[in-house]
């Protein structure tokens, strides 16, 4: 069993393949435990703090109540509350940890966070980042295997921006095993050193994952497992809507795109989902949509991460 006591979970690439499936392996067992009501706290007395800088639904309700469910008391913030009125990241840490056994924060620079967990000496987790978004991508491991029944060799493809969650997808494919193709407009590429960590984390551990980048999502989609899609401007990119609708025309995933796929292919959206652009209706309501298995997921996932690290 891997000792992940006290890990902190900045990105995927902070994890080996074995951490992965203990991860994985752990979330599937709590997840049928939880079904049969039998829900065993293991961290009772301890306290989070979840701090939110930017909006989220699913990331909060999931965090409270698998602090919840492990007897860990949630303590939920605001930008109003955390690093507010001039204080300084060193300073808030030193406070928090005081306090509370594990941080997790979602905000805006992934330095950031990298600041923040070089100050605590609690574990600190990513709720998301400008840059990455673990947390979701435990979660969507969790659910392919669920769909498919392994991970490795399952064939990937994430159509739209190569953001955050494009670039936790090839780090947690590249653990996994899996053959991930990216399919962007030209000048909205994953970054290329993340390419390049998930390709180097592929051949370190000899996983087999594959890692493509493509411009043609019709191309990228052919014959794949798993269609993938996320908004077009994410939190904090809100002025450039307008000018990302036009740049990413051609890359809605509609029942045609759907059609490439392997006839049992699934789709995948970590949501909040704009119909209409990244998705149509005809797809992200068909029955090969997951995505309310992922939102659920996430509750199983980050229940696990919490109970292994705390
Ligand atoms: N998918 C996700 O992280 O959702 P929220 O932004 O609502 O937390
Ligand atoms: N890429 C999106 C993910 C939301 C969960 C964003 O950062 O807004």
């Amino acid at each position: 069993m891997q000792n992940l006591v006290g890990r902190d979970l900045l990105t995927l690439g902070d994890l080996t393949p074995d951490d992965l499936q203990a991860v994985l392996i752990r979330a599937k067992a709590q997840k049928l435990a939880h079904r049969n009501a039998n829900k065993a706290p293991v961290a009772t007395g301890k306290s989070a703090a979840l701090i939110f800088m930017k909006p989220s639904l699913r990331t909060r309700v999931s965090f409270e109540l698998a602090c919840r469910d492990l007897g860990v008391h949630p303590i939920v913030m605001g930008p109003q509350d955390a690093f507010s009125r001039s204080e300084t990241v060193h300073d808030t840490v030193k406070v928090l940890e005081r306090y509370v056994q594990v941080i997790v924060l979602r905000t805006f620079a992934h330095s950031h966070i990298e600041e923040v967990a070089k100050h605590a000496s609690v574990p600190v987790v990513n709720a998301l980042t400008d840059d990455y978004h673990p947390c979701q991508v435990l979660a969507d491991l969790l659910t392919i295997k669920e769909h498919k029944g392994s991970l490795a060799g399952i064939k990937m493809a994430y159509v739209g921006d190569g953001n955050n969650m494009t670039h936790s997808l090839m780090l947690g494919g590249a653990l996994a095993g899996m053959h991930v193709t990216v399919a962007t407009p030209v000048g909205y590429e994953p970054r290329a050193d993340v390419v390049t960590r998930a390709q180097q984390i592929a051949a370190t551990y000899g996983t087999g994952a594959s890692i493509t980048l493509h411009n043609d999502p019709r191309e990228a989609v052919a014959s794949c497992d798993v269609v993938v899609s996320d908004t077009w401007a994410s939190m904090g990119q809100e002025a450039e809507h307008a000018q990302r609708v036009q740049a990413f025309s051609g890359y809605t995933v509609d029942p045609s795109l759907m059609e490439r796929a392997d006839s049992r292919a699934i789709f995948m959206h970590c949501l909040p989902a704009h119909r209409g652009e990244e998705v149509l209706d005809e797809v992200i309501d068909a029955p090969y949509s997951v995505v309310f298995d992922e939102a659920e997921n996430r509750l199983h996932a980050q229940r696990a991460w919490l109970s292994l690290v705390l």
